[in-house]
């Protein structure tokens, strides 16, 4: 990391602690203090109430506005920076068998800016092309099948844990070349890890987080020396030659191994978890649906923008500029609220309710935009549609029961469990 991004990321962290200790009746603070798990909209209307762009108390911005989000991913004057609050503490952890210690985010091209993003993301994304894609369709449908078979019997299930967690997390351990009995470990990795995504707070997260990331290091750092010992037709062989040609360091290559893991795991499980919430409250929808499955990309797009499993991305001004007419300075973090632009008035007609005939749901935000353009877009569409097809074919009556816990998260929404019933 550059010494002006540290510089950056240490303005942002700054001003992240004084909103923590602060100050009732601020808005940005209440927002970024949310309980883990806890719904936001109410609070992000309360910044779309104060304008398109509101300052807190300690300068940190933040907009609900759908246009000013889209700005704010797309100029590449607002840089991404590390904010996990172990990142300048990061070191091996005594009994670690790997030497170094990195972070899924703060340490991969989700932590870069250009030119070194650029480079990185080439390196990736053809990885993750149309074509690559449509190859691992068949996979994902037989996968679905399975599955959805062992949904069948004991009522009512949890569907997070016998269905949603394991479709990304078998996708990618097929993808990356990983053992698909590691799943228990993807599952606790991918729920922790979220609750610490907008940074460890506080001595005992801090020392969570690291032990967190020692355990993913090492798993990775060994996963790359299998495949080298045998490569296979996987994406660790394939980035393992990006390292022998040194266009990406050991380092690199075990973090952006997490990041793929870690990004794209418990938020494509959203998908399926939040879809089925929402179709069960709405029983008109749910009735559209089961009546024709063929509707799931439509369900899939409708559900992220009706709840982003994302639910915000910072930037931080890398240069003097103004934004929705404030000026803004150097250092100055703004937290784009993903979740509160794909409700904005401005482009969702009645943006609250959920619907899948809208006819511009696409326009939603939930895979940011710009250069940092979710590199797992393609994947989490093609999963969700596939899971949620197969879910209300088999089983057209399907419904949540009781309320479900969410996930103890900021950032990540959706349902840790979800009972659900699949008969009548
Ligand atoms: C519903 C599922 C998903 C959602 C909502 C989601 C959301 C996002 C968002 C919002 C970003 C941009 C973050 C920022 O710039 O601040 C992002 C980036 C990224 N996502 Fe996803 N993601 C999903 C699935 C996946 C999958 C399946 C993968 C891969 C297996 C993946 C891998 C990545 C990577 C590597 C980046 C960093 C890209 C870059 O910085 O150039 N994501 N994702």
């Amino acid at each position: 990391m550059s010494g002006e991004l540290r510089t950056i990321a240490r303005l942002y962290r700054n001003s992240l602690r004084l909103h923590t200790s602060t100050v009732l009746g601020d808005p940005v603070a209440s927002v970024l203090n949310l309980p883990r798990g806890a719904e936001g909209h109410t609070h992000y209307e309360r910044i779309r109430s104060r304008g398109e762009l509101v300052r807190g108390r300690s300068g940190l911005c933040m907009s609900a506005s759908h246009a000013v989000c889209n700005e704010v991913l797309r100029d590449n004057r607002f840089k991404v920076a590390p904010t996990s609050a172990v990142r300048l503490k990061l070191r091996p952890l005594p009994g670690q068998r790997t030497d170094f210690l990195v972070h899924p985010l703060d340490d991969s091209l989700a932590s870069a800016n250009p030119p070194e993003h650029t480079a990185l993301r080439k390196l990736v994304a053809p990885l993750f092309g149309a074509a690559q894609m449509r190859a691992r369709r068949e996979f994902v449908e037989e996968l679905v099948e399975r599955q959805l078979d062992a949904l069948d019997g004991g009522e009512p299930v949890d569907l997070i844990d016998a269905f949603a967690l394991r479709i990304p997390s078998l996708v990618i351990a097929e993808l990356l070349g990983l053992p698909a009995a590691d799943h228990d470990h993807f599952a606790r990795w991918g729920i922790e890890f979220g609750a610490t995504v907008d940074g460890a707070r506080g001595a005992r997260e801090r020392r969570r987080t690291q032990v967190l990331l020692a355990e993913l290091t090492d798993y990775f750092a060994a996963a790359v020396a299998a495949r080298r010992a045998e490569p296979g037709p996987d994406l660790i062989t394939a980035l393992t030659a990006a390292v022998d040609e040194g266009a990406m360091t050991e380092a690199g290559l075990v973090s952006t191994c997490q990041a793929l893991l870690i990004g794209g795991f418990v938020t494509t499980a959203n998908i399926i978890g939040n879809a089925v919430i929402a179709l069960s409250e709405n029983s008109d929808q749910h009735e559209m649906f089961a009546a024709d499955p063929g509707l799931a990309g439509a369900v899939v797009e409708e559900t992220l923008r009706w709840e982003a499993p994302a639910q915000y991305s910072v930037r931080v001004v890398g240069e003097p500029l103004e934004l929705a007419g404030r000026q803004l300075t150097r250092g100055t973090p703004v937290v784009a609220l993903l979740a509160a632009a794909n409700r904005d008035p401005e482009v969702f007609t009645e943006p609250g309710r959920f619907d899948i005939t809208r006819p511009n749901a696409r326009e939603h935000l939930s895979f940011a935009a710009g250069v940092h353009y979710c590199l797992g877009a393609g994947l989490a569409r093609m999963e969700g549609e596939i899971a949620l097809r197969g879910l209300y074919r088999r089983f057209p009556r399907v419904r949540a029961v009781g309320r479900p816990e969410y996930c103890p998260s900021r950032v990540i929404r959706g349902p840790r469990h979800l009972l659900v019933r699949t008969d009548d």
